[in-house]
Order: C-alpha cells, then structure tokens, then sequence
C-alpha cells in the first residue's frame, strides 16, 4: 500500500496523540503532534514578555513570530521525539497549566496559524505521516486519505488528563483540568480562524469506553478497508 496521510482532530485530551503516535509506530510512519507546536509558540509568549497581567498582546507576539524555530528531534533518554524552541528541548515545559492556560488563545492568531500550518505541510509533504490536532483535515492535509475525528465525554477527558498530569507529579486538581479542557473547547470551536470542526469526510471515534488498544484497532481497521 502506497503511504497514505492521516489527519486526526478533536476535542482536548480525548487520546488523539495517544492514538497517532500508535499509528505510526505500527505503520512505521511519522507522528507529527501539532498541538506542541501551538503549545511551543504559547512558551515562547510567555518567555518574550508577550503575555502581561495575563493579557496576551497578539500585535507584540506577531511582530517576534519570526524568531520562533520549532523542531521535532529524538533524544536520548525518551523514544519519543521532542519538541525543540529555538533548540531547547521544551518537551516538559509546554506540556504545563500555564501553558495550557493560553493556548487557545495563542492559537486564535492568524499569523500564528500561518506560520504553523506551513511548516506542517512541509513536514508532511511525502506522505506516510499521521498528524494530529484541531485543523488537520479541514486546513492542513483537506486531501488526506483518512480523516477521523476523536471524541469523548468531558468527564471520562478530563480525568485521562487529570491521571496522566498527576502521575508526572504535576500539582493539579480536576476541576482545573476539566474548566480548561471546556474553556479550549470552547474557544477551539468558536474561533474564526480554522475552528475545529467535524468534516464532513472524517470518521467518528467516540472512544469514551474505549482502551487506546482499542482505538488503535479501530482506526487500524479503517486503514485496511481503504487498501481493499
Ligand atoms: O493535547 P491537548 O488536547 O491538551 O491539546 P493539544 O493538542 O496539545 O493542543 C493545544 C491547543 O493548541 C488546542 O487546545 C488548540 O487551541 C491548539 N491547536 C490548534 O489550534 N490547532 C491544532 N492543529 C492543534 C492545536
Ligand atoms: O492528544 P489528546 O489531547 O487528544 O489526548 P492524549 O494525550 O493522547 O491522551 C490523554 C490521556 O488519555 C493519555 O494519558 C492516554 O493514555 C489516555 N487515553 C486513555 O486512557 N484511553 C484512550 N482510549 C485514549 C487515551
């Protein structure tokens, strides 16, 4: 079968990562988590003095946009790649409440899109790549060959991620998680940039009862039935 492209998008923490990145070990395709990328650019207003008093200056954060080089890169001690800002691994950082805090936010600025999208399609350009995010079938791969849109309940998202934070040792507590995977939601669908949608040609995955080896079975099954 020829490399095909995967588009995954959804809803915050319903197992998107968790499922493109099983995808593409077992079909020995690259993983691109477009997420980091947002959260990346998020680290870098927030180290820059481009979000004051928790307002973020979008014109001041346009206007650096251009001293912003993300890269993904193995290291050593993790057999997952990291996201690398302006060649620092960030990987820990950007995966924080804080960063999660502004996110959406960041991720309203055109500018910002741009400048993303494109380095994503260049990543993504030869195909045999699963990407995984919010616009990846709508705007960035809209010819992919498999779309699938992940879903879940708020509650059963919100504790994945509460789990998953607090055994990183991170303090938190549910309640902050699950206002902030409603509040991105909320802002994810509402913006008027590339707001997330369910296209018309993306497959459903509802895996609120589902185990990632689950999700991954499905979504395997879905790859197969296009190679009949
Ligand atoms: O993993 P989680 O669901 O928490 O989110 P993420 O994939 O790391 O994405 C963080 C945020 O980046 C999302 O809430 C969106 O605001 C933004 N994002 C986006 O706008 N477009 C994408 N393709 C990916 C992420
Ligand atoms: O990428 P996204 O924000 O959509 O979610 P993720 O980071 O892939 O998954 C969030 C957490 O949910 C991880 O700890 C996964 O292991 C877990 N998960 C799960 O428990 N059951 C699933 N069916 C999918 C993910």
């Amino acid at each position: 079968m020829q490399p095909i492209t995967i588009a995954i998008d959804g809803y915050s923490s319903c197992g998107k990562s968790t499922l493109a990145r099983a995808l593409a070990k077992k079909l020995n395709y690259v993983f691109i988590d477009s997420g980091a990328m947002y959260r990346g650019v998020t680290l870098f207003a927030i180290e820059n003095e481009c979000i004051i008093n928790g307002i973020v200056d979008k014109e001041k954060l346009t206007q650096k946009l251009e001293q912003i080089q993300l890269r993904f890169a193995s290291v050593e001690e993790d057999e997952r790649k990291h996201l690398f800002l302006n060649g620092k691994d960030v990987e820990k950082q950007i995966r924080s409440m804080e960063v999660a805090g502004y996110v959406s936010e960041i991720a309203t600025i055109r500018e910002v899109r741009e400048k993303l999208v494109l380095s994503q399609r260049e990543m993504g350009k030869n195909g045999g790549v699963v990407m995984d995010g919010r616009d990846i079938g709508s705007v960035v791969f809209p010819d992919a060959e498999l779309k699938l849109f992940v879903t879940a309940s708020p509650e059963v998202r919100a504790e994945r991620r509460f789990k998953e934070l607090t055994e990183q040792g991170r303090n938190v507590t549910r309640e902050e998680v699950l206002v902030n995977l409603m509040e991105r939601d909320r802002i994810d669908t509402s913006r008027k940039e590339s707001p997330l949608i369910q296209v018309k040609d993306a497959i459903v995955l509802d895996n609120t009862n589902m185990t990632p080896e689950q999700q991954l079975e499905f979504a395997l099954q879905k790859v197969h039935e296009l190679a009949i």
